[in-house]
């Protein structure tokens, strides 16, 4: 069923709170601004989604392998980066109500209104407050990385910073992998962690916030040969986004950066875009980085980067192709291209709306749901053997024996539970459960000690 964006948005922000998944932080003391907990719920979706990318871009390859940096790393990284220098956002604030917003952002969502012209770009000058329609100042260049000090003294000499992407972890391991590693070029380094931006605007629930995930992977390839890695990488996003998360292709788009609007560093950079409800925003991003990262850390650190080619007996600095997936924002899109609401029957008051999350089973938090029709002829020690079962079997299940049985299906509905055993009479004489697909809503009898098995199957 088609659901109006903004109440769509509305409807998952209170879902998200309501059943477990994100809560505003600090709640008890009035909140946080942007920042968010992920509850019992959410914390399975996040862990599940970034398990199902480990597994395929690390486990399963023979040329990516992993690392674990720490956040706060040697400053000098920063400074061979280029972080220090140039990580910054343009910054304008309104002379009146002294807000402060992106000018990039005000450009854009100036150009994306409706009859706009593009023969007559819009410039800042022309732009107002939208808060209270104040000039705003000129722009100044904010940089977006957190400052921190290492040690006990408080000075110049002991600043430190907190990572603003992982991916300079894998630039300076590069170094230590390349010699203990026994691999071949092209590889990968991987690497999944939480990186922190002092952004201007965050907004938009879990879309930009100051601290998020991402999962990125440095490809390191032979210069010749980056084009082809590049391809290659952005066919295992399209895989990605298709086939494990289940996004319709058709709510994504695959925009290429214009060389003015790119990195100066970057050959190519392509930025994979989601339809959120508030608008078209970027999900992921693949780049060609060209070899500017390893040639600026050789530069800064005097260590000798260079791949050596036996084969062909020549030195060269690897060219780097980067693939990153933000994960916060991955379980943001995962949740909203799954919400749905349709009419189901509801055992005790007919037909009634419902919420419903159409995870993929394999994301879902909690797989399987035991549920007893009644507590009592010993149908919940059924229930409880069974759930037992399943959770020995590995799988996350959750046992609720008490409510109406439409109610404990709404609330498995709400958080994506895709199968639902309930327990009745035939239970205990014929050893069989019903099974309830939250999908397809059929119910199928099968027996009690199948069940596991039966699941294990099913996610398969
Ligand atoms: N190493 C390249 C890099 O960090 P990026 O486009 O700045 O590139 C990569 O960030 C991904 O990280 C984005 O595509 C997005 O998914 C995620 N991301 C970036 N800033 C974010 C923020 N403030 N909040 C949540 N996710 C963010």
């Amino acid at each position: 069923m088609a659901i109006d964006p903004k109440k769509k948005m509305e409807a998952l922000v209170a879902l998200c709170k309501r059943r477990g998944f994100i809560y505003p932080d600090s709640d008890i003391y009035g909140g946080f601004a942007n920042a968010f907990d992920y509850g019992p719920n959410g914390i399975e979706l996040k862990n599940n989604i970034r398990d199902a990318w480990w597994n395929r871009y690390v486990r399963m390859r023979d040329d990516v392998v992993g690392v674990d940096t720490p956040v706060i790393q040697n400053p000098k990284v920063w400074e061979a980066s280029g972080h220090l220098q140039t990580f910054s956002d343009p910054l304008v604030e309104c002379k009146k109500c002294h807000r402060r917003f992106r000018a990039d952002h005000l450009l854009e969502e100036r150009s994306a209104e409706p009859g706009y012209d593009k023969e007559r770009p819009v410039e800042l000058k022309d732009i107002r407050c939208p808060e209270c329609g104040g000039e705003f100042t000129d722009i100044k260049h904010f940089n977006l990385m957190f400052k921190t000090f290492v040690g006990v003294t408080e000075d110049s000499t002991d600043t430190a910073y907190l990572r603003p992407e992982t991916a300079a972890g894998m630039f300076t391991s590069w170094k230590d992998i390349r010699d203990t590693m026994r691999k071949k070029l092209p590889f990968g380094i991987a690497q999944v962690g939480r990186a922190f931006r002092n952004e201007i605007t965050p907004g938009n629930f879990i879309f930009r916030t100051r601290e998020f995930e991402q999962m990125e992977i440095e490809y390191f390839v032979k210069p010749d040969g980056a084009e082809a890695a590049f391809e290659m990488w952005l066919g295992e996003m399209k895989h990605w986004t298709e086939n494990i998360l289940k996004i319709d292709p058709s709510h994504v788009d695959y925009r290429e950066i214009a060389k003015e609007d790119r990195a100066h560093y970057s050959a190519r950079t392509l930025d994979v875009e989601y339809h959120y409800p508030f608008g078209t925003k970027e999900l992921y991003g693949l780049a060609n980085r060209t070899d500017f990262d390893l040639k600026r850390h050789m530069e800064a650190s005097g260590e000798d980067l260079r791949w050596f080619d036996q084969e062909a007996g020549e030195r060269y600095i690897p060219y780097v192709i980067e693939p990153t997936w933000g994960l916060s924002r991955t379980v943001l899109a995962v949740l909203v291209e799954h919400m749905d609401m349709d009419e189901a029957p509801n055992t005790s008051e007919g037909e009634s709306e419902r919420i419903v999350l159409r995870l993929p089973p394999r994301l879902a938090p909690v797989k399987a749901a035991v549920l007893p029709l009644v507590k009592k002829d010993g149908l919940s020690e059924i229930g409880e053997a069974l759930a037992k079962a399943i959770r020995e079997a590995g799988i996350v299940v959750e046992y609720d024996a008490s409510g109406s049985i439409g109610k404990r299906y709404r609330r498995q509905d709400e958080i994506g539970t895709p199968w639902c055993f309930t327990i009745d009479q035939d239970s205990k004489e014929k050893g069989t459960v019903t099974v309830r697909d939250r999908d397809a809503m059929s119910q199928e009898r099968i027996a009690i000690e199948e069940v596991p098995a039966w699941i294990v199957e099913k996610l398969k």
